[in-house]
């Protein structure tokens, strides 16, 4: 495979966007109408579309078909020159790597003069969060009057550092982290494009892994590719990203509930000795005991995990569920929720959970 997966699979218009529902639609609403601001916000988690939908936008906006639910064709000349990135009306500023004054200062030039060839000017400024307060502040300076031939797309990863006086002059749109399922469904899609075998347990793992960026699960992906000889294997897999194997998982599921501290300590133990990461150890026991309340609350929920879990797991959560109470199940996941902030600053990596594993059984 010669190019990375996130960049072959980068989706080129608003019906291949994966979550981001409400974004979509509403931008996708204001080609239709033709009512395009002339700035606009994108926060949100890494890796989550806000450059891919920036560009779409930037196209769409653009483009010459006459229907405007089919912008962006991806066929016109406007979206061929946008593609190439070498468009004069497409300008992608990275503000974590020009920080200065120089560049907004230039670009407060460039706006005035009208576009080459297409409708809109548009210029995008990822991790416009990293703009020094000088560069802030002429940037501010052009989205106070911003000609009718620009657009501009804004976005950032930290919307806490963007200031107000930035946000309320921009039509903000939240990202949000896509959901476990969703990536799990999209990585489907590609293995079957690219035509490889992959386990759907492997798929499911990654996409736990991925916390919620298409991006980070796509490069897991890659990088499995690329580990493995042959067909992927999920040992293999569970070793090259430290995920505990599904009897360690169940094991320690099953003494956090019976408050069985002498084999909960030891599985910890073996994890280790087995180079099991621990922070991905809690993420599956949070994301398992959480599933196992749903369960337990409303059976019917069986049906939505069936969709992304093996037959194996799901069977052994509902026995779980049927045989322990809504309390137990908060009581657990109270203390392994408290404990994943703490393996930032742990001295070491196992102390979280272990500790986490004491308070459960004297609650
Ligand atoms: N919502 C999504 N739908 C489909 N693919 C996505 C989505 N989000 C991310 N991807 C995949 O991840 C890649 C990177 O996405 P993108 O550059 O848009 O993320 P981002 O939100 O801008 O991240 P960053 O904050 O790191 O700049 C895309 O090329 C695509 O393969
Ligand atoms: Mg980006
Ligand atoms: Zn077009």
């Amino acid at each position: 495979m010669s190019e990375v997966l996130y960049r072959k699979y980068r989706p080129q218009d608003f019906g291949e966007i994966v979550g981001q529902k409400s974004v979509v639609e509403v931008l996708r609403a204001s080609i239709l109408k033709n009512r395009i601001a002339h700035a606009y916000l994108f926060s949100g988690p890494a890796g989550t579309g806000k450059t891919t939908v920036a560009r779409i936008f930037a196209r769409a906006a653009n483009c010459l078909e006459d229907s405007p639910e089919k912008r962006p064709c991806n066929k016109c000349e406007i979206c061929k020159e946008f593609f190439s990135g070498v468009g004069l009306d497409l300008i992608e500023i990275d503000a974590a790597s020009s920080r200065g004054v120089d560049e907004i200062r230039s670009l407060r030039e460039g706006i005035r003069s009208l576009p080459f060839r297409a409708k809109y000017k548009v210029y995008i400024i990822d991790e416009v969060h990293m703009l020094t307060k000088e560069a802030f502040n002429a940037l501010l300076k052009t989205l106070e009057e911003p000609p009718a031939h620009v657009i501009f797309i804004l976005a950032t990863t930290e919307l806490e550092k963007v200031l107000d006086t930035i946000i309320s002059r921009t039509q903000h749109f939240e990202f949000r982290k896509i959901m476990e399922e969703d990536i799990q469904k999209a990585l489907d899609m590609i293995v079957r494009k690219e035509k490889i075998k992959v386990d759907e347990e492997i798929l499911s793992i990654i996409s736990v892994l991925a916390s919620g960026s298409l991006r980070d699960a796509e490069s897991m992906l890659d990088q499995a590719l690329a580990a493995s000889v042959g067909e992927l294997e999920e040992e293999e897999i569970r070793k090259l990203f430290g995920v505990p194997a599904r009897d360690l998982l169940l094991g320690m599921t099953k003494a956090i509930l019976e408050r069985d501290i002498k084999s909960a300590l030891w599985i910890v133990h073996k994890s280790s000795e087995e180079e099991v990461d621990q922070k991905s150890f809690l993420k599956l026991l949070i994301r398992n005991f959480r599933f196992m309340l749903y369960l337990k609350i409303d059976p019917a929920y069986e049906k939505e995990l069936a969709n992304f879990i093996s037959e194996s797991e799901l069977n052994a959560m509902k026995n779980f569920a049927k045989e322990n109470d809504i309390k137990k199940f908060e009581t657990v996941l109270n203390n392994l929720n408290d404990a994943y902030p703490l393996l930032k600053i742990a001295y070491l990596q196992q102390l979280p959970l272990e500790l986490a594993i004491l308070k459960i059984a004297g609650q």
